[in-house]
């Protein structure tokens, strides 16, 4: 029972010391073909004998050259030839002979025949799972996956099951001996795929026979797909539709969602794809402004997820009126938040786009666009644009500079300062006259004083402004003049930007004029 030959035959025991009865050899025949059983140890003399074969001690076949049979026959020299071996063939078979002069039969040959079958019909059953177009069946993740092998073996089967994958030191084994074998793997992982191999040894012939499975296992990504875009050549955007962690790759499509809002109806943008990244040059102009953009994929697992962006287009935003002292710089300052796909925004002046110069310092801080014009003459006075274009379309803000002589302003300054020292001394000598007093607080308007050109009256800053009232709340009486000197008038050299940003009026509109009020403690 140790060779793996489909006929073997085994010497049990030596022939001087076996009894008549007993077993002499083994002989184990395969189902359906043809096996010869052996007479040995015969008389000297062969020319002169007959021989005749007993199964389980009947007899089978007489040596008769003139009646041949299919099933079994004799050969010349004694053994019996089995053709078609069926399981009924299993027993002992006994080889007799009898010299021609009519001596009595003698046993010579005492062969027990072993009929083996299969392994036959190996199927695999693996359950829930989809094949596909090569064979190889899918699960999903986490699944809950039943193998089944079943063969048919006679007498009896050894089954196994065995994952082979290069990654695995121990296959898993379970073996049987029955007529199936099941076993399951609860929440597959990645860690479990491979193939699965069932194989089958007969136990009497140990005839291997094996089937084997590729399994894949299918996982979908967890995330969602990421949208995103990049500038293609003028008259083109790209849009990038990225969904990676998923086996196999997913499938994904581009396609705008069409609001009710929209009156117009382009064509659809669609492009299916294999990859997890799915790139598609769409043309600006079937794209709209406001529109939803939308990129979905799909996993043959059948999960489903998207990412999409509503399309705008730029609006840049900032202070429409500057005023700027001749001489001095002045920044010009613009945002653009709004734009998607993210706009191109750059400042001109007429149609010319402004590069850094010895002129001008143009510079961008995330979504702030600014321009500083250095040392400002009559010349910077007129119309500059931030312009802000993406591939829905372009939108400028027009900024109006004025510039004011350095010389008008010294008068200005001057004839402020005049009157506040005037004013000053009068208020003082009031208090001085009709109470003890010592804290004045006025509130004073001087808009009023240069509003039409543009002249801003403001204190200096926060910090100045606490010292000043310091200096106020403990203003000596009437003679120190020095007071003053605490209070400047000067231009807001740019604008503000945090109203701005937050601001939602149209783009180019003109807001309020700037100045400030100055208002405090004198
Ligand atoms: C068995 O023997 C028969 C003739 O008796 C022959 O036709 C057949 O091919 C043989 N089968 C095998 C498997 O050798
Ligand atoms: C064998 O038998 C034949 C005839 O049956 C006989 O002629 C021959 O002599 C015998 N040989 C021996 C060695 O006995
Ligand atoms: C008898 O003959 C068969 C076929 O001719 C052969 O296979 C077998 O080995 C022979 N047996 C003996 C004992 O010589
Ligand atoms: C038959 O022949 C054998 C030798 O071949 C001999 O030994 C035996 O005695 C004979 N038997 C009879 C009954 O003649
Ligand atoms: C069968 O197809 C799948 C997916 O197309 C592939 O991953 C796998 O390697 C293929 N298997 C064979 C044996 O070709
Ligand atoms: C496994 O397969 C065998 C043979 O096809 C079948 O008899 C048995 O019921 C199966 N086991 C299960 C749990 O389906
Ligand atoms: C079945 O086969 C396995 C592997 O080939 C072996 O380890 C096991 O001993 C066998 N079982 C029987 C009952 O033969
Ligand atoms: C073996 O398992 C690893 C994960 O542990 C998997 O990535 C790999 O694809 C598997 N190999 C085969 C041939 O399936
Ligand atoms: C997009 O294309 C796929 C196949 O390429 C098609 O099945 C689907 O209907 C299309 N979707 C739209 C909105 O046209
Ligand atoms: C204007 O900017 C230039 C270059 O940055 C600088 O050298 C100059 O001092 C600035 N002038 C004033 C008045 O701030
Ligand atoms: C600014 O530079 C661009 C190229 O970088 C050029 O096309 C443009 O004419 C320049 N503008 C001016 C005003 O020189
Ligand atoms: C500013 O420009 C004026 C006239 O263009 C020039 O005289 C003056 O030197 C410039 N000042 C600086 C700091 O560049």
């Amino acid at each position: 029972m140790t060779t793996g030959a489909i006929i073997l035959y085994l010497l049990l025991l030596s022939h001087q010391t076996v009894s008549e009865e007993q077993v002499q050899r083994y002989v184990i025949g395969e189902k359906g073909e043809n096996t010869t059983l052996q007479c040995l140890d015969q008389p000297v003399n062969v020319s002169s004998v007959r021989y005749r074969w007993k199964k389980d001690g009947a007899v089978v076949r007489t040596q008769n050259p003139s009646n041949p049979s299919e099933h079994h026959s004799i050969l010349n020299n004694g053994s019996l030839r089995i053709s078609g071996l069926l399981y009924i063939d299993e027993a002992l078979y006994t080889c007799e002979c009898q010299t021609n002069n009519g001596s009595s039969w003698k046993t010579h040959s005492n062969i027990q025949l072993k009929i083996a079958g299969g392994p036959t019909s190996i199927s695999l059953d693996i359950r829930p799972a989809t094949r596909l177009n090569n064979g190889t069946l899918f699960v999903d993740i986490s699944s809950d996956v039943f193998f089944n092998c079943s063969s048919e073996s006679y007498p009896s089967q050894n089954l196994t099951w065995t994952v082979e994958n290069l990654t695995r030191d121990n296959p898993d084994r379970a073996s049987g001996n029955q007529s199936h074998l099941e076993f399951s793997i609860s929440k597959i992982q990645l860690k479990d795929q491979g193939t699965y191999t069932c194989t089958s040894q007969n136990t009497l012939s140990m005839t291997t026979v094996n089937k084997s499975q590729e399994l894949l296992v299918y996982y979908a990504p967890e995330r969602h797909p990421e949208c995103s875009w990049e500038a293609g050549n003028e008259s083109h955007v790209l849009f990038i539709c990225t969904w990676n962690g998923s086996y196999p790759v997913p499938t994904m499509s581009w396609h705008e969602v069409y609001k009710k809002s929209v009156i117009a109806k382009g064509p659809t943008i669609n492009s299916t794809s294999q990859t997890e990244r799915l790139e598609i040059q769409v043309n600006r102009h079937i794209l709209h402004d406001k529109e939803e953009v939308k990129c979905t994929g799909h996993h043959v697992t059948g999960v489903e997820k998207s990412c999409s962006f509503n399309l705008e287009i730029p609006y840049p935003l900032g202070d429409p009126l500057v005023t700027a002292l001749e001489g001095s710089n002045i920044t010009l300052s613009c945002s653009e938040t709004h734009a998607l796909p993210p706009a191109k925004t750059v400042w001109k002046k007429m149609d010319d786009v402004i590069n850094n110069t010895m002129k001008y310092i143009v510079s961008e801080n995330g979504p702030v666009y600014k321009l500083t014009i250095i040392n400002v003459t009559q010349d910077d006075a007129g119309i500059y644009y931030c312009y802000s274009e993406n591939p829905l379309g372009a939108r400028e803000l027009e900024v109006i500079l004025y510039v004011k002589a350095s010389a008008d302003n010294g008068g200005a300054v001057v004839g402020v300062f005049v009157s506040i020292l005037v004013m000053m001394i009068g208020i003082v000598v009031s208090v001085t006259l009709y109470s003890k007093r010592d804290r004045i607080c006025i509130g004073l308007e001087f808009s009023h004083l240069d509003n039409d050109r543009g002249d801003i009256l403001s204190l200096v800053d926060s910090d100045e402004e606490e010292i000043f009232s310091d200096s106020v709340s403990q203003l000596p009486p009437l003679t120190n003049g020095h007071a003053t000197t605490l209070v400047e008038i000067h231009r807001i050299p740019s604008v503000d930007h945090d109203d701005n940003a937050d601001s939602t009026e149209h783009t180019g509109q003109a807001h309020p004029d700037q100045t400030e009020a100055a208002q405090g403690p004198l």
